[in-house]
Formats: C-alpha cells, structure tokens, sequence
C-alpha cells in the first residue's frame, strides 16, 4: 500500500517528507518521490526503487521550502516505473496531488479530460484527480477540491498542493487511512502513525469524506456537507514498532483484519455499476476467444495452490470447462499435455515464486495462452503471461499468506462469474444474486473476527498437542488444506489435512483418544457424508472442532465445539471458513511461543527452486 506524507511548516518539508517515507518503508513500496514548493515553483522528484535511490538523486541540491508532499508507491494502475511515481502533476505543473487507494472511474474521467485538451504523463488513476482539479478550479482551492471528489468514486486518500495557495496542503479519504500530526508552527499529513512519530504525539485521524486543510498554525476540518468539524486530538502512545503494525502484535495478525478491505479493493472496481455483471477490463473476452478453450490449468505454489484448488470448483461448476490444478514444482517435470487450445492461469501472491514462473515459462512454450492472477503489480508473472488479473490485496508482509489467498478466492470467482456470463451459462437473476453475495462479503469477513475469545481457548488447549487433523469434503476439502499449512507453517504443529472420503483409506490408523480433528461442513451436498466422517472419528474418542454456517444448528450434536461463520452463497464459504483458520493457527503460534511473521526455515518470495 502506497505511504502518503505531507509538510507545511517553518521548517523545511524536505527533512521530514524523507524520514517520513522511511518510517513506512515496512507498507512496501516500489518507487517513491516529493514535490516541494521553494517560493516559486514547485519542485517534483522521483525516483524508482528504494527511497534511498532518491535520496541520492537529491543530495546534492535537496529542494527548499515549507509546503511539499511525499510519496512511496505500491504500483498499481501501472507499472513500477518512474512516469507513475508520485507525485503528479496538471497540465500547468501548479497543482500536484499523492494518492493512496484506487479511482475505479477513472478511465471514463480521463477519456472526458482528454476530450477537453488535458495530456496525461503517466498510466495511473491518480493522475485524472490532478487535471480533475484543474479542470474545475476557480480561484477557490477548497471549493475546486469538494468538487473533485464528487466525481470520483472508489477508494482513496488524497492531500493536494497548489502554487496558488502555497500555505496549505488540502486532504481527504475514503476508505484509506489518513492522519494529521499536530505541531508547533507546523503541522503533518501521513498515511500512517510511524511516519509522525518522531515529531508529535498529537494527532487528527481524519474521517471518511472529511477534506482537512492544513496550514502551519491552523487545521480546518470540512465534514461532507460543508460544516465544520471538531479536531479531535488523539494522543499516540505506541512506540515506532507497534505503531508499524498498526497497533497489532504481528503483521500476520494486522493482515489477517486488513481482509475485509483487501477483499472490497479487489472486487468493487469489477462489479458494474447496476450490480448486475462482473466487469473486467482487463480482459475483455469474447465468446468466440473463450470457446476456443478446451482445457484450463491451474498452477501455483503453496497457499496459492490451495486458492487454485477452489478456482478450479468455481470453473467447472459455474463455466463447465474441465480444468487440472497443478503444484508449479511438479508441472514441468511431468510432461504436462497443453496446447493452444489450454488457458494457463498461474497464481502467485507475489509473482515471483520461481517454480510458477518457470511452469508460467513451459506453458507458453507448449503454446498455451496465459492469465497471471498476482498481487504484485509489474512483477515477473505480470510481465511475462499475457494477460494479468490483480488482487489488490495490498503489501502482504507476514510470511504466512493470509489476505492473498482471500483475495485470489475472489478474483477467481468473480473470473468464472465473468467466463459464465459470456457463456451464457448462467441466468441474470443467477449472476445476481452471487454478486450480491460477493458484496456482502467484506462485511461478513469483519463478523469472523468479531469474537475471537472461543478460537484463543482452542489454541491454548490444544495448542501444545503435536499432531492436528483437518478435514473437509468438496470445497471444505480445499480450506482443509490451507488451514493445516497455516498451522504448521506457524506454531511447527504436524498439522494433516485430508478429503474426509480418505480417512478409512488409511489415516484412520492415525485418529486416537484426544487427537484434535478440525471438521469443516458447509457444504450440503456432502453434509451427511461428513457427519458420518465424525462419527467416525468420535468412535475413536478424538476431539472434534466442527466449522460451520450460522444455519447450521445440527452439527452441534456430533461434535465437541463448533466455530460458526456467516451465512453466503455455498461456492463462498471457503472465503469466511479459511479465517477462524488462520486465527486458530495464529493463537496456536502465540501459545507456543513461535515467532509468527518469520516462521523458521521459510521466506516470503521463493525465489530458487
Ligand atoms: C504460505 C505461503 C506460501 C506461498 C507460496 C507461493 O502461507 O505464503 O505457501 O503461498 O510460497 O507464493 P506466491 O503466492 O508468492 O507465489
């Protein structure tokens, strides 16, 4: 996620633009810049890669002045180059914005600005929000900046600098953090606590729809109406650690709450407007390019592998096209059978495991097309398949995938919605209502961590038992499989998961007196068939954790204890069920004692095979 700083003050802005941007170094960024106002014109640096590559590029002449505006970017309407770093300038290079989050109109707006004589420099979205204001200023800043945002829509935060009005930064949000720390006889804009911390303790956390204009002696707030607000002062008492986590213990944690916004940055800009399809740009497919097609192969590493597993239920099910997953590391050894007729989708959270590269790499060979569905923009899987989906999950910076993998279940239903809509395989009141589902879902998401008192006393209870079983058929087989990694990736518990179909080939042997067994049943179709499986399992005196819908008040009765999830659509439910997984696996490894964003032995992007 991008990292926003702003500065107007007695002081010069260069010196804390720079140490602000470095305090969100940990968001993750891949190119940074600043735009500092020195009396006379505005003067905008970038620079692609770490933000001491700018540095260097300025240290021989850092611009002077009082009012400026800094940026980190995460790429991505656009790739990492410098052309899409902040900051960004209008036609006249007097007004200059940063931005955090995603304008999902803003083709439609850039289109209407070019008509009117506009000339666009980068591939952003950010850059319709400049020559926007431009476009509507009339001497008066604020006014221009409420009309700005009225339209645009999507998520953001935004602060504006103009060479007009060199004593104030203008900014707002939707959606996207955004704070103001309060000095003396100078005051701050950042994205996030960490980048104040070192010069105030004071701060205003700006609301949804608040335009904050920010001079060195005054901070004005604008509530969506027009009236005034009150500067509610917040006193921070983290130190700079816990304020990087946002006030959570670990990244693994602050992630696995960032869900129910990553998943709505990932699906709101592709849900049309009427509610009624799945738009994707990106693509633009046809009938006539889908039915050429005959196979889809799904292939990617890990927990990635797993979100794959459940593309592939969505697919068949929704678009009738038989598709194979495979683990990256063995497709290419195994002479897989793909041709021009097979559509090749590897999945990658961060688009650069090698062994989805190198698979990425062979199915272009053999002729396949190829779809990468990545968080990374620009990364090596963007640039080398030939069309990308992106998850907009944000940085992901705990070992353990959490955020990515909700985000890849996303995306890969809204794909197959999509694929079935051009199909025609699918009824309009059908599509609806999934979408519907889909738009329920970050809100849901928020109710699974709601309370999470029951999954602490799991984790210590049966935390320090050395072996776990997880079970599941059809799409609860597939969460199975990724709550059993996030277990022993984390808390080094032997964790197995297997279709629940599977236990009496085998291991049953293994199912004794106290052994935690974690049964998910949400699927009706199976749910009999599961419940069998149980008892099963409570012959032989193990414990039983069931997974179930809110609906569901049977399940009670065969097992131990039960964690319910909200209630969606079937084909949906491994989008809620997978986070008391996580979280189960989190207090496990906080039970334990195991250091949770850095498990041992393990790296965030394996890049050798
Ligand atoms: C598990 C985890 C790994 C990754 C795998 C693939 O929590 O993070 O299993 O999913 O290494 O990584 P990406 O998605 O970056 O290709």
């Amino acid at each position: 996620m991008c990292g926003i700083v702003g500065y107007v003050g007695e002081g010069q802005a260069a010196s804390f633009l720079l140490d602000g941007l470095t305090r969100l170094e940990y968001r993750g960024y891949d190119s940074a810049g600043i735009a500092i106002y020195d009396g006379q014109k505005i003067q905008v640096e970038k620079s692609v890669g770490r933000l001491d590559s700018l540095k260097e590029k300025i240290k021989d002449a850092v611009p002077l002045g009082g009012l400026g505006i800094g940026h980190t970017r995460w790429a991505t309407h656009g790739r990492p180059v410098e052309m899409n770093a902040h900051p960004h300038t209008d036609c006249t290079g007097e007004f200059v914005v940063v931005h955090n989050g995603i304008i999902e109109n803003y083709l439609t707006l850039k289109e209407e600005l070019i008509q009117q004589g506009h000339t666009f420099k980068s591939d952003t979205d950010t850059e319709v929000a400049v020559h926007l204001l431009e476009e509507v200023y009339d001497g008066d800043f604020e006014k221009s900046v409420r009309e700005v945002l009225h339209r645009i829509e999507g998520s953001y935060s935004l602060v504006f600098m103009s060479k007009k009005h060199p004593d104030r930064l203008i900014c707002t949000k939707q959606d996207n953090p955004l704070i103001i720390g309060l000095g003396e006889c100078e005051n701050f804009i950042a994205s996030d606590i960490p980048a104040i911390i070192d010069r105030t303790r004071r701060a205003y956390i700006v609301k949804d729809g608040e335009i904050v204009v920010v001079k060195k002696d005054a901070v004005k707030i604008l509530h969506h109406d027009g009236t005034l607000g009150k500067l509610e002062v917040f006193h921070i008492t983290w130190n700079a650690e816990a304020a990087e986590k946002g006030g959570y213990e670990h990244f693994m944690l602050k992630e696995i709450h960032e869900q129910p916004k990553a998943v709505r940055n990932t699906i709101s800009p592709r849900i049309a407007k009427d509610g009624c399809s799945i738009v994707m740009d990106e693509l633009q497919w046809d009938a006539e390019y889908l039915s050429s097609f005959h196979k889809i192969f799904m292939i990617a590493c890990g927990t990635a592998y797993h979100a794959a597993l459940v593309g592939k239920y969505y697919i068949e099910k929704l678009v009738r096209l038989p598709v194979e997953v495979d683990i990256a590391s063995e497709f290419r050894y195994r002479s897989p059978i793909l041709d021009e007729q097979t559509l090749a989708i590897v999945v990658s959270q961060s688009g650069e495991t090698s062994d989805t590269l190198a698979a990425l790499r062979e199915a272009k060979k053999l002729g396949a097309k190829t779809l990468a569905i990545t968080n990374v923009v620009g990364s090596s899987v963007a640039r080398e398949a030939e069309q990308v989906l992106y998850t907009w999950a944000g940085p992901e910076i705990a070992v353990a995938s959490t955020k990515a993998y909700t985000t890849q279940l996303a995306t890969m239903f809204m794909l197959a919605v999509y694929m079935a809509g051009i199909k025609k395989n699918i009824s309009s009141p059908r599509m609806q209502v999934l979408i519907q589902a889909l738009q329920r879902l970050p809100e849901q998401l928020g109710k699974t961590m709601e309370d999470v008192e029951q999954i602490k006393t799991f984790a210590k209870q049966y935390g320090f038992r050395e072996d776990v079983f997880f079970i599941g058929r059809s799409l609860d087989y597939s969460v199975a499989l990724e709550g059993a990694l996030k277990l022993k990736e984390i808390s080094y518990i032997h964790a197995e998961a297997y279709a629940a179909g599977e236990l009496k080939h085998g291991p049953l042997a293994l199912v004794v007196e106290g052994l935690p067994v974690i049964v998910l049943a949400t699927q009706k179709k199976v749910y009999e068939k599961t419940i069998s499986n149980i008892k099963e399992i409570k012959a032989r005196d193990a414990v039983v954790i069931g997974i179930a819908v809110e609906d569901d008040h049977e399940l009670e009765k065969y097992v131990d204890h039960v964690i319910k999830v909200p209630v969606t659509e079937e084909l949906l439910n491994p989008l809620l069920t997978v986070v008391p997984l996580q979280l189960l696996a989190y207090y496990a490894a906080i039970a334990r004692g195991c250091d949770v964003d850095k498990p041992r032995n393990l790296a965030k992007s394996v890049t050798v095979e």
